[in-house]
């Protein structure tokens, strides 16, 4: 045992995708050691995730995965206070082994289990910088399975204003990179390329929504629509040009995603916005949001994560129980994966 740790120490596990992750983390706050063990090259291969694959893969990693963290973190598992893991939303074969593993750790070792919403550690991950964080607060969270903007008046649960009614922000991301033959994840190639890109070139639609849905979103029609005009530049034997391509599309997911947020967050009158999820490691987002709100709502704090705590990872999931943790609320040794999961709920 590190006899200088005397805060609360969490184990926390991530499983819920196509990443195998272990992490250690005090006080909700400080990271001890964090591990993730990524299996993007193997399902690159197939231009997406495939669930059969990713479940295998993470009962092959995470016991060595879990001994490594405890090794780095200089502790033993009975050093620890809690096991955490998130349970959902996520595929189920892979959560079922993050689940399966924590409840296994945490009945041998006699500690408390705490599930965890996927969704909701993302925003976490923002905690984990040493920035204070003041509340009420707004938050955007867009990853590959989801897109919400949530709206949190104190800690604690969040009251969801919007969510995606088709495809999530890093899907549709995904997907146009498959349609324009970049790989996958399609994230991080359109950021790069659209970045040489003009984009204002071409000119795709934004979907914004009546007003009872105005802070829902809606991005299968501009898949559509990028998609469409691969298939016709082909038809007509016109060259296209990727740059200006990747720019235009990331143009008109970061519009929509900025206003919306910007909009929720003059109307629930926040001191803070927060970006979470894979989707806020993007650069035209991070500095489309950071401009808007300097420029529109200078008296808000924007909160960013670095690049490694956007995609997945288990440092959220650690410091995302902590909350949880100090209110006694555990999760039974019954717990299941729950792949629907939604936010507010756990
Ligand atoms: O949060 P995350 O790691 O996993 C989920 O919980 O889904 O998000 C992965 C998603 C992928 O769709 C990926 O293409 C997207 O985040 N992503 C990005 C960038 N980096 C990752 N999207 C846009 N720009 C990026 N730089
Ligand atoms: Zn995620």
């Amino acid at each position: 045992m590190n006899r200088h740790r005397k805060g609360i120490l969490i184990l926390g596990l991530e499983t819920s995708c196509d990443e195998t992750a272990a992490a250690v983390v005090e006080d909700g706050s400080r990271i001890i050691c964090s591990l993730i063990a990524s299996q993007v090259e193997i399902h690159s291969r197939f231009g997406g995730v495939v669930p059969e694959i990713a479940s295998r893969r993470h009962l092959e990693t995470i016991n060595e995965l879990v001994d490594r963290a405890l090794t780095e973190a200089s502790i033993n598992l009975q050093d620890l206070d809690a096991v955490a893991v998130s349970n959902g939303p996520g595929l189920v074969g892979p959560l079922l082994v993050g689940v399966a593993t924590a409840k296994a750790l945490a009945y041998a070792a006699r500690l408390p289990l705490v599930a965890v919403n996927h969704l909701e550690a993302h925003l976490y991950a923002n905690f984990l910088t040493g920035h204070a964080i003041d509340y009420p607060l707004v938050a955007l969270i867009a990853s590959g399975g989801h897109t919400e903007l949530l709206h949190l008046p104190a800690p604690g649960k969040p009251v969801v204003l919007g969510r995606t009614r088709d495809d999530a922000a890093g899907e549709v991301f995904d997907k146009v990179s498959r349609a324009m033959g970049l790989g996958y994840p399609g994230g991080p190639v359109i950021d790069r390329l659209g970045a040489e890109g003009d984009p204002e070139r071409i000119t795709f639609p934004r979907a914004y929504l009546d007003d009872n849905g105005r802070f829902d979103f809606s991005f299968s029609g501009l898949k559509s629509a990028v998609i469409n005009y691969l298939h016709h530049s082909r038809q007509r034997g016109e060259e296209v040009n990727a740059a200006d391509l990747a720019a235009s599309f990331q143009s008109a997911v970061v519009e929509v995603l900025v206003d919306k947020t910007v909009d929720a967050a003059r109307e629930c009158r926040v001191k803070s916005v927060l970006l979470a999820g894979g989707v806020a490691a993007n650069s035209r987002l991070r500095r489309c949001m950071r401009e808007r709100l300097a420029r529109n709502l200078p008296g808000i704090s924007l909160h960013i994560p670095p690049l490694e705590l956007c995609t997945d990872n288990a440092a959220m999931i650690a410091a995302a129980a902590f909350p949880p943790y100090r209110e006694g609320r555990f999760a039974p040794l019954h717990l299941n994966a729950v792949p629907g999961l939604r936010s507010g709920c756990s």
